[in-house]
């Protein structure tokens, strides 16, 4: 018999606000990625309604499947494997994609991966870099998480520090709020602070122990909401650009410097970063500067595969297969999924 030669994939996340679904050869190449963003319908409420992401998801997840398969020209014959994020996430938005890919799974006979949505965040870089390889030390920022984490493997991954409160996406979300910027604030807060003065109002940097990787993002919202209250009460005005900046230059550059101490501490070459916030236009510029200065190689991904997408779902559901992994039918949703 001819051997085969590619793994296909048919992915799907569905563990927020986005209704996503790709086909992804080897782990490494995007056949299609589609996604049924419900952004319009939640900022009318400020931010994501558990119940409504669910019946939107119920609403979409048959079509953008097609919609997927369509647009990379294949059939459900032609996939090797059906992956999807198991967790974290809102528990009923991810039972959709969990049992819209075991109904798949059932019917064509295809084996089915459940995957963490943190590992598929990382993963989003395996298809962005073609020749990028564990071991590395990774950032994870994204609306629900922030992590610093030790890559050893494909499937091995261990958490060096991770939020003590908000996270770094919640943060700026909220902070954009308070800037009376419309949902989701961050990608609004980077535009905005790009106009601003970093220096002109200065937030605390909160680093924690000396040595620790964990963050904490409340306070500086707090900070930014006394700020902003304080100013109005003197009959003062504000600088939505420079608060922007400041705030943007206070979290990032807290991110950066524990991602690099990190690097240097676990004596590693490269830098990965990943998830929402990674799209950061600041984030980027910073990373650039203090990798290059430390001889460090950083690795982001294109901003369209740094928020929630199929396809980094795809690549990891591939390298979950390739070390066995394989679901059954009772697989379950688990909303605070440990990485
Ligand atoms: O990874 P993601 O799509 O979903 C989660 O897994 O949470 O991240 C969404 C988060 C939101 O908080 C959003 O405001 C933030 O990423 N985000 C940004 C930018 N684009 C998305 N934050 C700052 N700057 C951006 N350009
Ligand atoms: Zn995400």
């Amino acid at each position: 018999m001819k051997e085969k030669k590619e793994i296909i994939v048919l992915a799907i996340e569905s563990s927020c606000d986005e209704t996503a679904v790709a086909l992804v050869a080897n782990g490494r190449k995007i056949l299609s990625n589609r996604i049924a963003s419900q952004i319009p319908i939640h900022r009318l409420y400020g931010g994501v309604v558990p119940e409504v992401a669910s019946r939107h998801h119920l609403e979409n997840i048959n079509l953008v499947v097609e919609e997927a398969l369509d647009e990379a020209g294949l059939t459900m014959e032609q996939v090797d494997v059906i992956g999807v994020t198991q967790g974290p996430g809102l528990v009923g938005a991810l039972l959709i994609g969990i049992a819209t890919a075991k109904a798949f799974a059932l019917v064509s006979g295809k084996p089915l991966v459940g995957v963490h949505h943190i590992q598929g965040h990382i993963s989003a870089n395996y298809l962005e870099y073609p020749r990028l390889k564990p071991p590395f030390m990774a950032l994870i920022l994204s609306g629900g998480h922030s992590h610093i984490a030790y890559v050893k493997s494909y499937n091995e991954t261990e958490v060096l520090g991770t939020t003590r409160d908000d996270a770094i996406g919640e943060a700026y979300d909220k902070v954009a709020r308070i800037l009376g910027l419309p949902y989701p604030g961050g990608p609004h807060l980077d535009q905005l602070a790009a106009k601003g003065n970093p220096k002109a109002v200065e937030f605390k940097r909160v680093y924690l122990e000396k040595g620790s990787y964990d963050f904490s993002f409340s306070g500086i919202k707090t900070g930014v909401l006394n700020y902003v209250n304080g100013q109005k009460q003197k009959g003062l005005d504000i600088c939505r650009e420079d608060v922007a900046a400041g705030f943007q230059q206070a979290v990032l550059e807290v991110v950066v410097a524990k991602a690099l101490q990190a690097v240097g501490e676990y004596n590693q070459e490269k830098l990965v970063v990943a998830g929402g916030v990674a799209a950061n236009s600041r984030l980027r510029v910073m990373l650039k500067d203090a990798c290059e200065k430390e001889g460090i190689q950083w690795y982001i991904p294109s901003p369209s595969l740094c928020t929630d997408n199929g396809a980094m779902i795809g690549s990891a559901a591939y390298y979950a297969y390739q070390a066995g992994r394989v679901d059954d039918l009772t697989m379950d949703a688990i909303a605070n999924l440990p990485l």
